[in-house]
């Protein structure tokens, strides 16, 4: 692999690997075994032009603990507010030494670009609507972890579909993997592929699911949060009342609490919230050693 700027177009053993090998990667950050340094004398760079909490800090972590130098380009701070291009700044940022890019942007194919511009790998952090590849595979080494297997789960996506990267990476991710996928919301946040089974109910879909997850309304992207949509989807205490014993509820955050969630459903013992941003640093560490060709 030479760079990983989209789930979909990779095959079901690759997939598999990537989940197995951030799998056995987690099991050794937990036991304090050490970790192959395969990032030794390699610079990362992150290049974030959108906010990020979670997946911009365990992309840090996660090159740091396999020895890589990191740089990091904040947007506020740099030329690109005196009018540089973006080819211009990505390749500033190749010459000055990076190794390796890690590149959100709100623009759909911008981390694309940025691999053909340099030559060089580059990890896909959420482009625009497309794709979020290290997010839906952390969410499938959490299910996996919790539920044992994938294979024959019920998902549930919920929300804001239409303009969700992490959802279309997950939309791949999971059927590949052998989950029975449902996404569902407002019509008009349904996603036009046919490829998934779609529901305007959360209510009669409830009681079908293994797992729930949420996502946050994508205003910056033309998602508008409306109250027939918190009135209908709002996953509150009474909704998560008609779950199985053994479903569980996650979202790739950040969180709008009173939004899609209630702050008795975030912080009950069914929210695998933090497994899953726990799970962010041993999956981007699998994705930097499949990039050196070095995934065990
Ligand atoms: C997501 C993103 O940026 O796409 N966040 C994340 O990386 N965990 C989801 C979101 O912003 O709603």
């Amino acid at each position: 692999m030479k760079s990983l700027t989209a789930l979909r177009g990779l095959g079901t053993d690759e997939l598999l690997g990537l989940v197995d090998g951030a799998m056995r990667m987690r099991s050794s950050l937990d036991q304090a075994e050490p970790v192959e340094p395969v990032l030794l004398d390699r610079c990362v760079a992150n290049l974030f032009f959108e906010p990020s909490t979670r997946t911009r800090l365990s992309f840090d972590l996660a090159a740091k603990r396999l020895g890589a130098e990191v740089i990091t380009f904040n947007p506020g701070t740099s030329s690109t507010t005196k009018g540089e291009s973006l080819r211009d700044t990505v390749l500033t940022v190749s010459a000055i030494g990076a190794d390796i890019m890690v590149v959100r942007h709100n623009l759909e194919g911008v981390p694309t670009a940025a691999a053909e511009w340099t030559g060089k790998p580059v990890v896909n952090a959420g482009d625009g609507t497309n794709e979020h590849p290290t997010q839906a595979l952390l969410d499938a080494v959490t299910l996996k972890r919790h539920f044992g297997e994938v294979t024959g789960l019920t998902i549930g996506i919920v929300g804001d579909v239409a303009h969700s990267r992490v959802a279309n990476s997950l939309i791949h991710l999971l059927p590949s993997l052998g989950a029975d996928l449902v996404v569902a919301g407002p019509e008009e946040w349904l996603p036009s592929t046919d490829l998934v089974e779609k529901s305007t109910s959360l209510e009669t879909l409830l009681p079908d699911l293994d797992v729930v997850y949420l996502l946050r309304v994508q205003t910056e992207r033309g998602g508008v949060i409306t109250e027939d949509y918190v009135n209908d989807f709002r996953l509150d205490e009474r909704r998560a009342s008609m779950l199985r014993d053994r479903a569980i509820v996650m979202h790739p955050g950040p969180m709008n609490r009173g939004v899609e969630i209630d702050d008795a459903v975030a912080d009950s013992p069914r929210a695998k919230m933090n497994e899953q941003v726990r799970n962010g640093v041993p999956t981007r560490m699998a994705v930097f050693a499949a990039l050196e060709g070095s995934l065990q």
